[in-house]
């Protein structure tokens, strides 16, 4: 082989190379669309603002590509190794943890990384807001007056919010009383539709929750947090048991006041000492 066909079957090799990683780069760009949209969409917006996550538009500028790489592979050892990047967003979204994305390869990340450049899908639309006959809706399907279509478990055996409708609510999760104003009324819809949170998945893998009651239950937690201010708090404490102990003593009080005045004996045992002395 001479020097020229050498060249030729160099240059040929590297423009085929090239066709080929261009066209496997669009391929990768739609795989990231899907694996975007089912793990990552919960949590992030590309470009319709924060939710549980920041909004990932731009921030293939904002961060090198090692950056982020490292970064969705486990957030937390990062942080925890100090980067001071990583610890500020960490820090400006309450210590909230980004689950470790361990499932993927740096090509997968990469296609979702290329997705998110591409702008995504676009903001979301914008939802209808909610009818009064909604957010009473929403307000059953929280605390399990009216089942969920597909059977799934009621909000409030895991959710707790602040509201004079509903009487307490499960601990297990985060009380959603003003999970309106942290991730928006799109954050809420993209929770319900696919639950980014292992425990919340599997409660409603096999029973999702449909796109109208999602809607009814958006409503109701706006509706939740607009009005948190003028709820009475539902904690208690112990402040039950010494009101009701304080409650009784008052009370027992009253009546032996009413009462002074009874007679010490039976009300008949009067007619009853007559009849007896008439006889
Ligand atoms: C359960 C919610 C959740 C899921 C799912 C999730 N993230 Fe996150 N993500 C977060 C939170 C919260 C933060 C804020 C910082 C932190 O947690 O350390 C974050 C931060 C980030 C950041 C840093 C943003 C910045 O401005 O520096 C990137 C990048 C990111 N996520 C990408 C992804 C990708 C890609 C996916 C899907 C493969 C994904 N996240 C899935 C919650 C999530
Ligand atoms: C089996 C328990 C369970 C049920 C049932 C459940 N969730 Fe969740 N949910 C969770 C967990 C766990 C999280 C993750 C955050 C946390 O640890 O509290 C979560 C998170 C959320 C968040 C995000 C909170 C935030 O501040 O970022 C929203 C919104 C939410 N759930 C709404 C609902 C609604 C509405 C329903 C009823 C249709 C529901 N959940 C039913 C367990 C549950």
């Amino acid at each position: 082989m001479n020097l020229k066909t050498l060249w030729r079957t160099l240059v040929a090799g590297a423009a085929l190379a090239l066709v080929f990683s261009l066209d496997m780069g669009s391929a990768q760009a739609a795989g990231g669309d899907q694996k975007f949209n089912s793990v990552c969409a919960g949590c992030h917006s590309i470009g319709g603002g924060k939710r549980v996550g920041p909004d990932l538009k731009g921030v293939t500028d904002r961060r090198s590509e090692a950056w982020l790489l490292k970064f969705i592979k486990s957030s937390q050892a990062m942080i925890n190794a100090g980067d001071p990047d990583a610890v500020k967003v960490f820090n400006e979204y309450n210590k909230t943890p980004m689950p470790d994305m361990a499932q993927f390869s740096d090509a997968d990340i990469k296609d979702i990384l290329e997705y998110i450049k591409g702008g995504g899908g676009g903001p979301a639309p914008a939802m209808a807001p909610a009818t009064p006959a909604d957010i009473k809706l929403g307000g059953e399907l929280f605390q399990g007056i009216v089942r969920l279509k597909n059977g799934g478990a009621a909000c409030n055996s895991c959710h707790h919010v602040t509201n004079d409708a509903v009487i307490g609510g499960g601990v297990l999760a985060k009380d959603l009383t003003e999970v309106f104003t942290r991730v928006g009324g799109t954050g809420v819809g993209a929770i319900l539709g696919k639950p980014p949170f292992p425990v919340m998945e599997a409660a409603y893998k096999d029973a999702p929750i449909t796109p109208e009651e999602s809607r009814a239950l958006v409503g109701f937690l706006q509706d939740v947090d607009k009005k948190r201010a003028m709820q009475t708090p539902k904690d208690y404490g112990n402040q039950l048991v010494l009101g009701g102990v304080g409650m009784f003593a008052v009370l027992m009080g009253l009546y032996s006041f009413a009462w002074r005045r009874r007679k010490p004996g039976p009300v008949n045992q009067a007619i009853f000492d007559r009849q007896v002395k008439s006889q």
